[in-house]
């Protein structure tokens, strides 16, 4: 199978499959429990239909949008997603170089494998940091400094993480960062020997903006799990949240919100965005998918802040369903991850591509120029 080959998610999934060692690819395509609110999260947009209308002149479509303050020029973006070398030796400057290519946001978390200085230098659009609330304030401060010094544009805040979620495909697996070498892992090494030689062969492996505040991750073993529960603050609370807001003095979002009450408190303590996400069915299996939830937040919030619906998308109508409820636009991770796995910045590019011509296709079918004609009008609940 060749990155020419892939044509819609499934495709890049099975391309990543081909290309990662299994502890590697059950990392990214895993979730939380029995994975029900993972699959959910796609499954969703199935109850809902488009209702197109016609004959109104859709030669040219404009498919900007703006979301705290950053003007896209597709109204989906690549949400941030940690340890990105470990997929691809190009890790986080693949994403970057691709999502500047076509005039979107990416995301680069607090646990990426590129700094955020050589990020500011080499993807010049849009950027978001994500953030993690650690137990080592002194740690939460440089992240917040290093991201403003790099020119991040959006700080979001990380709420649904407060302890690791049960992934049970990475017990079974024993994936860790960095990559244990056991003989069930070297075997998946061995036979998948242009992986293994790029990861041993190239830069370290590291995560450089926790490195010199934490062994945990860089230079010591450890689970993603086990990262959020030992290293991440269980005392987090809204008085927290919204002093970094202030701290932050810009553009900034609560990532993982799923309530209205929620979402109102996210107003309240002054965020301009809200990522309504359940971590791509990572965390709270059972929870409830983002689009199922999107309505509400929207009807409670839309007017305030922009709301984001993250999670599950796979396809152009996807991201057309979730704007007509109401969200601004919308961003994925798995979405380029197995690209980025797949193909590194080329795999990223043409997942970017693709999207791009579904959804003027779909707009152009829809019978819209913008985004904005969109509305619940053209929606049925089966
Ligand atoms: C995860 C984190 C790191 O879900 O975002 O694995």
């Amino acid at each position: 199978m060749r990155l020419s080959d892939c044509h819609n998610f499934q495709d890049f999934r099975k391309l990543a499959k081909k290309r990662l060692p299994g502890p590697v690819f059950h990392y990214i395509d895993g979730a939380a429990d029995d994975e029900i609110t993972y699959r959910r999260n796609t499954t969703s947009f199935d109850d809902v239909d488009l209702v197109p209308n016609v004959l109104n002149g859709v030669e040219n479509v404009d498919m900007s949008v703006e979301v705290m303050g950053q003007k896209l020029d597709m109204p989906i973006y690549c949400a941030p997603t940690a340890l990105q070398r470990l997929f691809h030796h190009e890790g986080e400057r693949a994403v970057g170089k691709a999502a500047t290519k076509y005039g979107t946001m990416f995301g680069v978390s607090s646990l990426a494998t590129v700094t955020v200085e050589e990020i500011e230098k080499i993807a010049p659009g849009p950027k978001m940091f994500q953030f993690y609330f650690h137990k080592d304030r002194g740690l939460n401060d440089a992240l917040l400094e290093r991201a403003r010094a790099a020119n991040f544009n959006v700080m979001a805040l990380t709420v649904d993480t407060i302890t690791g979620g049960n992934r049970e495909r990475d017990l079974r697996t024993g994936f860790t960062s960095p990559p244990k070498l056991t003989a069930a892992s070297a075997l998946s090494f061995a036979t998948h020997p242009m992986w293994a030689w790029n990861f041993f062969t190239k830069e370290k492996f590291d995560m450089p903006h926790l490195s010199g505040h934490v062994q945990a991750g860089t230079n010591l073993a450890v689970s993603v799990g086990e990262y959020f529960s030992t290293m991440l603050d269980q005392s987090m609370n809204w008085e927290d949240a919204e002093k970094l807001c202030a701290q932050w003095n810009g553009q900034f979002a609560l990532k993982g919100i799923m309530s209205v009450e929620d979402a109102k408190r996210a107003v309240d303590i002054g965020c301009t965005g809200i990522m309504v996400s359940n971590h791509g069915g990572r965390q709270l299996d059972g929870s409830r998918a983002p689009f199922d939830q999107l309505a509400e937040i929207c009807d409670a919030v839309g007017d305030k802040i922009d709301v984001i619906c993250e999670g599950g998308i796979q396809r152009g109508t996807h991201v057309l369903k979730a704007l007509s409820v109401g969200a601004k636009a919308c961003s994925g991770g798995r979405l380029y991850l197995y690209a980025l796995a797949g193909a590194g910045q080329a795999g990223v590019e043409r997942v970017l591509g693709n999207m791009r011509t579904e959804i003027e296709r779909d707009m152009k079918l829809m019978g819209i120029t913008s985004l904005d004609q969109l509305s619940r009008d053209n929606l049925r609940w089966r």
